[in-house]
């Protein structure tokens, strides 16, 4: 298992499609916050999920989540998969995407890089532990963030 990649811009530049769920029921959201990196001696991905996304319901319930990176004219695609729930719209069947099996989750035929990722922690970030101005910006009507981290166990390229 080999990547490489800037993993600066890989999140934050780039973005992502954070999945979960399996075939016969998943959703996706974009994500643009992340790490990869080592715990525990694994290779692993780390993401934030808000506690009021449809997509957390999906990442709580099953034992995988996969992200997938995309080529730069899927931007559009995931601009709507980032502001747009699945509560509302039909992310399971959204033209231009065709869904597909990836480890136990699931991933995207159209993606360039998948990561197969089994959850191996999660936590609410507390924001009496941050510094005031960030949990002002970001907490103060949002609902909080959930921590997931998984380890890398497969990368589809
Ligand atoms: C570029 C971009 C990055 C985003 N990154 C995150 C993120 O890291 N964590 C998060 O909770 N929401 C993030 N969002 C917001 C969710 O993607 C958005 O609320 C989405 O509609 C949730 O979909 P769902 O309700 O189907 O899960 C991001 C949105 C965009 C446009």
């Amino acid at each position: 298992m080999e990547l490489k990649t800037d993993i600066f811009s890989k999140f934050d530049k780039e973005w992502a499609l954070l999945n979960a769920g399996n075939m016969d029921k998943f959703n996706s959201m974009t994500v643009s916050w992340g790490g990869l990196g080592t715990l525990w001696g694994k290779p692993v991905a780390t993401v934030y999920v808000r506690t009021s996304r449809y997509t957390h319901e999906f990442m709580d319930n099953g034992e995988y989540f996969t992200l997938s990176f995309f080529p730069e004219d899927y931007k559009k695609v995931l601009g709507v998969f980032g502001s747009k729930s699945g509560r509302d719209i039909d992310k399971m069947n959204y033209e231009g995407l065709s869904a597909c099996p990836a480890g136990e989750s699931i991933t995207y035929k159209e993606a360039v890089m998948t990561l197969v990722c089994k959850k191996l922690y999660k936590q609410q970030l507390d924001s009496s532990k941050m510094p005031k101005e960030i949990a002002d910006t970001y907490y103060s009507s949002d609902a909080p963030h959930d921590m997931y981290i998984g380890e890398v166990v497969e990368i589809i390229q």
